[in-house]
């Protein structure tokens, strides 16, 4: 090997070391710098904080103690999808579509009910991660799609399945807000083609919230959930608008904002987007925050000066809402997280969470604790 290739791999291997080359900046731990968790400080603001969770979460010691301490609502990553919730062979045995929760679902349910947690129900109607099948006759792939009415009676097995499924399990008390729709909008303002579409028609939308609305109890408030909301605002008012039962009456209840942010985003033009959706009248939630560094497809890396810019964008975006929500501008009952530790976010390669992989603080979590001093300024 070539002296010039021994020093390059060398250079490589110590990189790869020190991290890419990337110093940890070791910010002082929680418990010195507040006595408050992340559910204290949204408590005083009338509102639940939630993450997404899954099995591996709650079995893992240190990450399931994080989440006790830190949040009071969880939402299933995955486990309460279509995908993960619906049996092929009873449903052909049955002759309908048929509800059954798997055993992921159950233990986190299970753990949600000992610990006193809410949940945020996610999601019902969704063109991805839903089976193949259940829109082919004899729920079987090889065979036609089934027809408007066929599928109607579907979407209605399933919604009733699910509400009835949590009834009977003794589940249905901890959810407050349930996703009846998921990501159905284009950002130019078009319906998102998708087997709903192809089997029911457009309206499949709004048979979705009229069987939610039939079989949810009063207590779960129903949601229209999407990302890329910020330039959504137009499309999502004029369609709840749609969304109301013979008697004139909404059957849903609020806009789930996803909030898959980057922090290269402009804050005005989202808040803008969040007052334009509140005028709707409808409640808001955050259901799926955070905040990557860099842009879309273009990842930056974890430099001190780049969590820096995170923490206040973090600080200035959950202040802003604070401060709407406080003043009533804006009806928000919760924030949910999509995840909390860098280490196992759908979007590790941007970094988007409030702890690192080791868990420990990012200037972040400050700034969702408001606490200006170490978010970065
Ligand atoms: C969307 C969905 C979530 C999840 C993320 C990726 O935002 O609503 O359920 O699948 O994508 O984790």
């Amino acid at each position: 090997m070539k002296k010039k290739t021994i020093i390059v791999l060398v250079c490589i291997f110590a990189l790869l070391l020190t991290g890419c080359g990337i110093e940890k900046v070791k910010l002082p731990a929680q418990k010195d710098v507040t006595s408050k968790n992340i559910k204290d400080v949204f408590s005083e603001h009338g509102m639940k904080v939630g993450t997404c969770i899954s099995a591996n979460v709650i079995n893992d010691k240190k990450m399931s103690a994080l989440v006790l301490e830190q949040f009071n609502s969880v939402t299933m990553e995955n486990a309460m999808k279509p995908d993960y919730i619906l049996n092929q062979k009873r449903s052909q045995a049955e002759g309908k579509l048929v509800v059954e929760f798997n055993q992921e679902a159950i233990s986190v349910l299970s753990w949600a009910k000992d610990n006193g947690l809410s949940v945020r129900g996610h999601t019902l109607i969704w063109y991805s991660q839903t089976p193949e099948w259940i829109f082919h006759e004899g729920f079987d792939t090889k065979s036609a799609y089934v027809g408007r009415d066929e599928m109607l009676l579907r979407m209605e097995s399933l919604i009733s399945g699910v509400f009835k499924g949590l009834d009977r399990l003794g589940y249905i008390d901890l959810f407050y807000a349930y996703d009846v729709i998921n990501e159905a909008w284009m950002e130019d303002g078009t319906i998102r083609k998708n087997h709903w579409t192809e089997t029911i028609g457009d309206d499949y939308l709004w048979y979705a919230f009229y069987y939610a609305d039939k079989y949810a109890p009063e207590s779960i408030d129903l949601y229209y959930n999407d990302y890329n909301e910020q330039y959504k605002a137009d499309t999502l008012s004029a369609f709840v608008n749609t969304l109301k039962g013979d008697d004139d009456r909404f059957m849903i209840d609020g806009i789930g904002l996803q909030a898959h942010l980057f922090t290269s985003d402009d804050i005005v033009g989202y808040l803008e987007a969040v007052d334009s959706l509140s005028e709707t009248g409808l409640k808001l939630e955050v259901t799926e925050l955070d905040i990557g560094l860099g842009k879309y497809q273009s990842p930056l890396s974890a430099t001190d000066a780049n969590l820096r810019t995170q923490g206040k964008f973090y600080y200035e975006l959950i202040n802003d809402l604070f401060e709407r929500a406080d003043s009533g501008k804006v009806n928000m009952d919760s924030v949910t997280f999509w995840g909390f530790s860098d280490g196992i976010s759908w979007r590790r390669e941007y970094s988007p969470q409030l702890y690192d992989s080791d868990l420990d603080p990012k200037y972040s979590l400050y700034g969702v604790l408001q606490i200006k001093e170490y978010s970065g300024y």
